[in-house]
């Protein structure tokens, strides 16, 4: 019985993967607050089932929508025919993806995932391969690194933090990778990060100085049903995979359910849209599991989410204009950070405060722990601006890991001197 349910679910799995033949990612440039309001009005027609990637925010500024197949003329009559500029950013999304495939078998061929001296940190991986990693990384530095499980996930997957600790009752400093499921960059610069970490503990004096005064905590999965859920049915799944009463629609943005200004402006009532807020703040267990561990821990001094893609360095807020309280400092440092970063590879990126530097989002998480006193409170979006979006090839994770190690080097480092 078992076995058959089993196969059953794998046939599923397999016949039930989207396939992104002829779908595009269309890079649409409004020039005026009436071609943004046009744009913002494809998100209504949801028979046409648009993905925003990007936006939609002002005017002036991209916004990348992946459009299927049969919707494509649609859309570009209308676009033309409002006379919105537009140009095609990905000519076939399921070629591309394809490759990533193709790139992961190869990939995992020639890894040993029995060290993470050989474990290869230049393919994606799975939810298993990840939790393998933690597990060996755990073994191979027993003083200096453990596993927190903080909760588990809808489907009950366990939500899993490694703690970088030499000594206990320390403050510490956070980072998430993995909240929106497809950012897949990601999780995989979070590997990158956790091997780097225990590689320079004891050799860079930095590093060193750092863990001998406070703790790091990594959550490199934080959004686990959905990232299984790209890997077996949708590689572009954002939310988690929670139902909705009422709907068929599945999961909330675990960005916009934390309370911070939460059922604002820049998210959606509606379970059908990416932006969809959940029904009250805190309503996602992959986002109350953080909340509780940060209330109870008490200490924690900086709070680093990272997501992809647009390259941009971005603290608090984004659900009011008002400014941080420490926007000047906040702003100081974010610049120290994006130097560091662009000197390794030249890679550009904007920052500021959310709402000025990408757009009005209510009910995410770093407004959240910035006004829990989490003075250090910062988000990323990693490569690229949009030539592959989320489907950066794997060629590009050590490096995207690299350069944003340097720039989180400058902000642990802040902090570390500051507290
Ligand atoms: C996706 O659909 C296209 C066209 O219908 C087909 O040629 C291709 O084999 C499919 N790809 C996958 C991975 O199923
Ligand atoms: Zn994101």
């Amino acid at each position: 019985m078992k076995g058959i349910l089993v196969l059953l679910a794998l046939v599923v799995a397999v016949t039930c993967k989207e396939n992104f033949s002829g779908q595009q990612v269309l890079r649409i440039l409004p020039v005026t607050e009436e071609e943004v309001n046009l744009v913002r009005e494809l998100e209504t027609f949801e028979d046409l089932r648009i993905d925003f990637w990007q936006g939609p925010a002002l005017p002036n500024r991209y916004i990348d929508i992946r459009v299927p197949f049969f919707a494509l003329q649609d859309v570009k009559i209308y676009l033309e025919s409002n006379n919105i500029q537009y140009s095609i950013m990905i000519h076939d999304l399921q070629a591309l993806l394809d490759e990533e495939e193709q790139e992961m078998k190869l990939g995992h061929q020639m890894e040993n995932s029995r060290s993470t001296n050989t474990f290869n940190y230049a393919v994606y991986h799975t939810f298993d391969e990840i939790n393998n990693f933690i597990d060996t990384l755990v073994a191979e530095n027993p003083g200096l690194v453990s596993k927190v499980v903080i909760g588990n996930s809808y489907q009950g997957r366990p939500l899993n933090v490694l703690k970088f600790s030499t000594g206990a009752n320390r403050p510490a400093f956070w980072i998430d990778t993995g909240i929106h499921a497809r950012e897949w960059v990601t999780p995989a610069s979070g590997l990158w990060f956790a091997k780097k970490i225990v590689t320079d503990y004891g050799r860079d004096a930095s590093l060193t100085a750092t863990l001998n005064k406070m703790d790091i905590l990594l959550e490199l999965v934080t959004n686990p049903d959905g990232f299984v859920y790209t890997h077996t049915n949708d590689r572009m799944w954002r939310k988690t995979r929670s139902p909705n009463s009422g709907s068929t629609c599945v999961g909330a943005d675990p960005n916009r359910n934390w309370d911070a200004g939460f059922g604002g402006a820049g998210s959606s009532a509606s379970p059908c849209t990416e932006t969809y807020r959940g029904t009250s703040a805190h309503s996602e267990p992959e986002v109350r599991a953080i909340v509780n561990y940060v209330k109870s821990h008490g200490k924690i001094k900086g709070f680093v989410s990272i997501h992809s893609y647009s390259q941009m360095l971005l603290y608090p807020y984004g659900y009011t204009s008002i400014k941080a309280a420490d926007q000047v400092e906040l702003h100081a440092l974010a610049k120290t950070a994006v130097d560091a970063l662009t000197s390794l590879y030249g890679t550009k990126y904007t920052y500021g405060s959310i709402i000025t530097t990408i757009y009005q989002a209510s009910g995410g998480t770093v407004d959240w722990t910035y006004n829990q006193g989490i003075k250090y409170s910062y988000t990323f979006e990693l490569r690229d601006t949009g030539r592959y979006g989320f489907a950066l090839p794997a060629n590009q994770i050590i490096p995207t890991a690299e350069e944003t190690w340097l720039a989180l080097t400058k902000l642990i480092e802040h902090t570390r001197d500051n507290i």
